[in-house]
Formats: C-alpha cells, sequence, structure tokens
C-alpha cells in the first residue's frame, strides 16, 4: 500500500494514501505530519481553509526526508473567486508550506462553501475559469506540478474543461460506504479526471451493524473496511487521523474486498443526485 500509486493525466505519479489534515490545529500539525512520514506516508493533503500550512511545512523539514519525494497537496479557498486572488492565494501557499512547488493544488469547491448548501441561482463559472488561469499559469511556471478542483459536480468540471487549455487533473470529492456519488465518479473516469475520495471514515461517524459485521468478515476495524472501499473503487483515499497507531492501521489495507461485497456496500450509500458537498 505504501509504494502504490496512481497516474494522473500528465504522467505524475501519486501516492494512492494521503494524510487528511482538516481539522488538525496549526501547533500540533508539524509533529503529526512528522508521525505519518516516518510511519511510511508519503502524501499529505491540506489546504488555505485548514490553516496549518505552516505546520505540514515544517514537519516536512523536520523528517528529514527530500522533498522531492513527498507529494503535498493544497487548496484555494472556496471564497477566493478572482484571478488576482487566486495568484495570491498560490504564493500565499508556498510561502506557508514553505517549498519551490506545489504538487497538486486544488480549488476547494466551485462556490463559497457557505453557498453549497443552499439552492443558488448565481454559479461561479466565469470566476472558476480566472481562478483556472491563475493555477495553470502557476502550472506552467513549474510553481505547481498538478492542478485540480474539488467538490465539482459534472457540469462545472466541463465549464473548466470547453473553456481552458488545462482539464482538471483531480476531482477531489466525498466518497464513503454511506456516501457513494456512483455517477460522478463515471463522470470523472469518462474525463480522465482521478478521484480523489475524502472522508473515508466519514469524519470519524462510519458506523452501523451492517457495516460492522462486513468489517468483522475481512477482520478489519470500521476505518480499515472505509478506506479498503474507497481504494478497491480505484480512487486515491485521503484518512485523516492525528494518532500515531491509527496511521499504521489505516495503511493495513491489504485484505480484498469481494465483488459481491463490494456490491453490497455500494448499495448501501449510493447517492445519484449527487452535485457537490456542503462540508469541508
Ligand atoms: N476537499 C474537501 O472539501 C474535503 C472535505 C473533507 C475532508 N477533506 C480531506 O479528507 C481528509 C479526511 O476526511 P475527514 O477529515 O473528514 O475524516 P475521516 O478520515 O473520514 O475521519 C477522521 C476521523 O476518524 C478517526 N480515525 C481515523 N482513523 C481511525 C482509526 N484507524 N481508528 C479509529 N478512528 C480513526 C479520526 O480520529 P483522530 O483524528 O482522533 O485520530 C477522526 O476522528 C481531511 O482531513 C481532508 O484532508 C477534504
Amino acid at each position: 500500500m505504501l509504494d502504490d500509486r496512481l497516474l494522473l493525466e500528465n504522467g505524475v505519479e501519486i501516492p494512492v494514501i494521503g494524510l487528511g489534515t482538516w481539522q488538525i490545529p496549526n501547533d500540533i500539525t508539524a509533529r503529526v505530519v512528522k508521525d505519518a512520514l516516518e510511519v511510511g506516508y508519503r502524501h499529505i493533503d491540506t489546504a488555505a481553509l485548514y490553516r496549518n500550512e505552516e505546520g505540514v511545512g515544517e514537519g516536512i523539514l523536520e523528517s528529514g526526508i527530500s522533498r522531492r519525494d513527498i507529494f503535498v497537496t493544497s487548496k484555494i479557498h472556496s471564497s477566493c473567486k478572482s484571478y488576482e486572488g487566486a495568484v495570491e492565494a498560490i504564493e500565499e501557499s508556498l510561502r506557508k508550506l514553505n517549498t519551490d512547488y506545489i504538487d497538486l493544488m486544488l480549488i476547494h469547491a466551485p462556490r463559497p462553501f457557505n453557498e453549497m448548501g443552499e439552492p443558488s441561482e448565481k454559479n461561479y463559472n466565469k470566476e472558476n475559469i480566472e481562478v483556472w488561469r491563475a493555477m495553470s499559469e502557476a502550472y506552467r511556471d513549474g510553481k505547481l506540478r498538478a492542478i485540480g478542483v474539488s467538490n465539482f459536480s459534472s457540469e462545472d468540471m466541463d465549464n473548466i474543461i470547453q473553456n481552458s487549455d488545462i482539464k482538471p487533473m483531480v476531482n477531489q470529492i466525498l466518497v464513503n460506504i454511506t456516501r457513494y456519488p456512483k455517477k460522478l465518479i463515471e463522470a470523472c473516469n469518462e474525463r480522465g479526471i482521478l478521484v480523489e475520495s475524502y472522508s473515508p471514515n466519514a469524519t470519524g461517524k462510519l458506523k452501523g451493524e451492517e457495516i460492522k459485521e462486513m468489517a468483522d468478515k475481512y477482520g478489519y476495524t470500521i476505518p480499515q473496511l472505509g478506506n479498503r472501499f474507497d481504494y478497491q473503487l480505484g480512487t486515491v483515499v485521503l484518512p485523516k487521523t492525528t494518532h500515531k497507531e491509527y496511521m499504521i492501521e489505516n495503511l493495513n489495507i491489504d485484505i480484498e474486498i469481494s465483488k459481491e461485497d463490494m456490491e453490497v456496500l455500494k448499495a448501501m450509500g449510493e447517492y445519484e443526485g449527487w452535485k457537490g458537498s456542503n462540508s469541508d
């Protein structure tokens, strides 16, 4: 699992398991990142919104592991919807992470998070193209090795694809046993956009008798079953934890879930109408 990589359309390799860092306070992030790197993680997922990019940068530096051996993702804040704002946001993430380049930069959401849950007349199609233009320039300048989106619907992805030279390489979306967006995953696959699954453990809320029974059948804990489910969908998996023992447990997911049981698990959370997420 540790050496497992997926390939982005531009040929960049991405480690299939990455440590999530949402809700990790900046002052403990360096320690958490160092622990993760020590047990073998080589992929860290952060965001401007998480306010812990500095801790991520420190942890990487203190680990003594070469920067080029670590894959770092960050995200432009969902409320940043202009070209100038995005140029600044990229520079700020580079500075906070204390790095010359970021491996993957994402637009955190197609609309500001406070508007994601609401039915809204307003779309941000033009604004997202402007943000994408800033990201494309930084990509061409070598400041970003890959660029992508998060929480985008197929319409949101097509807006970028139809109006820019560079296609998103990734869509990071909510995927777990209780939230399986079949059609959106298919839409990403059809467009050659790699899916990254966030909240594989439903932000700590993955539970229920059926899920427990399935986990027991494979000798997995529930979080391990959740990680393995997302892995078998062919997606990047981003489990978050601050505990070293959980970091190790979350990597230890070599036992295959049978085809039949994957179908049972998929049916538990299939969600047809998925348009985006109101989470962050
Ligand atoms: N793009 C987006 O909009 C978006 C949205 C949400 C998340 N994300 C990304 O995806 C990452 C993961 O999602 P998430 O933060 O929602 O949470 P998650 O990974 O689904 O679940 C995290 C919770 O599960 C617990 N946990 C993890 N492994 C465990 C284990 N082996 N045994 C017992 N408990 C375990 C953690 O505990 P402890 O922390 O106490 O150890 C924490 O409470 C985020 O951190 C972020 O990087 C992105």
